[in-house]
């Protein structure tokens, strides 16, 4: 692990309770700064045994403080903007400031187990299988996919955004995908949502460059969570030939977190493997 490079920094990582989010925590701890956790359900590695295999104590909370750090927990859905403020000034209030944001909450546009209403008698574990297409998709999936990657981000930068601007400094990462740059993809409408993400990083870039706040996207192509499961079939069609891996990503924010980025900003990392020619 790098040097304690972020000691003394805050940072918030929403969707951080399980899967990449929960990587992007750790490596944030484990350089030193303080992490809040926002997450509509803060026990989402529960659900996939890939997740739960990978805890090394019952919250990401607990595992971040293991890293000798302070953590909170939030549990906020983020597709509200009230929920998403009192979500981030809460975070000001307990950790003090706010320094680094990762946007890392989405999905796509699989309906996953624990996002389904309960149904008596059926498979809570099942996800369901459900896409669109440019010319046909419904309304119900459109607003969804647009409300857990879009909304989500927007509002968590539009809320950290006041006390970045105010301390005339800071870090925003938001998370697009491979899907958000490539039109071949077959998850529509979730690639038009990442695609929206990386416009909005670039705005946003301009217009919180004179505050001192870098604001930048990665878009990760098939890296292995326990949402989206084993995809190793798919790594013939990446130039490296390998699934990535959460810690790929992880580097990345790393990257985009510290000082060693000052002089990015507005621009999006592909972290694909050479997946997008
Ligand atoms: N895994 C990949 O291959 C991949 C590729 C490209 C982009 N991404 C993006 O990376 C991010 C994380 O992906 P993952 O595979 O770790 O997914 P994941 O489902 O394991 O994690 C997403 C987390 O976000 C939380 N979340 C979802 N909607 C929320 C909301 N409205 N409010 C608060 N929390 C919410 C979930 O509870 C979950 O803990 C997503 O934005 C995804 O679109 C993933």
């Amino acid at each position: 692990m790098s040097e304690r490079k972020l000691s003394g920094k805050v940072a918030v990582v929403t969707g951080g309770a399980r899967g990449l989010g929960r990587g992007y925590a750790l490596r944030l701890a484990g350089l030193g700064a303080d992490v809040a956790i926002i997450d509509r359900n803060l026990r989402a590695a529960d659900v996939y045994e890939f997740e739960r295999k990978a805890m090394t104590a019952a919250t990401v909370m607990s595992e971040c403080e293991e890293r000798g750090v302070r953590a909170i927990g939030i549990e906020a859905d983020l597709t509200s903007r009230a929920a998403a403020k009192s979500a981030i000034d809460h975070v000001a209030r307990e950790l003090g400031r706010i320094d680094i944001a990762v946007c890392n909450a989405g999905g796509g546009t699989v309906l996953f187990a624990d996002e389904r209403q309960p149904v008596p008698g059926a498979n809570e574990a099942a996800d369901v299988v459900t896409t669109g297409t440019p010319s046909d998709c419904s309304e119900e999936m459109l607003a969804r996919v647009l409300d857990i990657n879009l909304k989500t981000t927007m509002y968590t930068c539009m809320a950290v955004a006041v006390y970045m601007k105010r301390q005339r400094g800071g870090k925003i990462i938001t998370v697009s995908s491979t899907a958000g740059v490539d039109a071949r993809g077959a998850y529509h409408p979730y690639g038009m949502a990442k695609a929206a993400i990386i416009h909005y990083t670039r705005s946003l870039a301009q217009e919180l460059g004179p505050f001192n706040v870098n604001v930048n996207a990665i878009a990760p192509g098939i890296i292995r969570t326990g949402r989206l499961g084993d995809r190793s079939h798919m790594a013939g069609m990446t130039a490296l030939r390998r699934e990535g891996t959460i810690d790929d990503c992880a580097k990345v924010v790393e990257f985009l977190a510290t000082d060693l980025s000052d002089y990015v900003t507005g621009r999006t990392i592909v972290i694909d493997g050479g997946l997008v020619r």
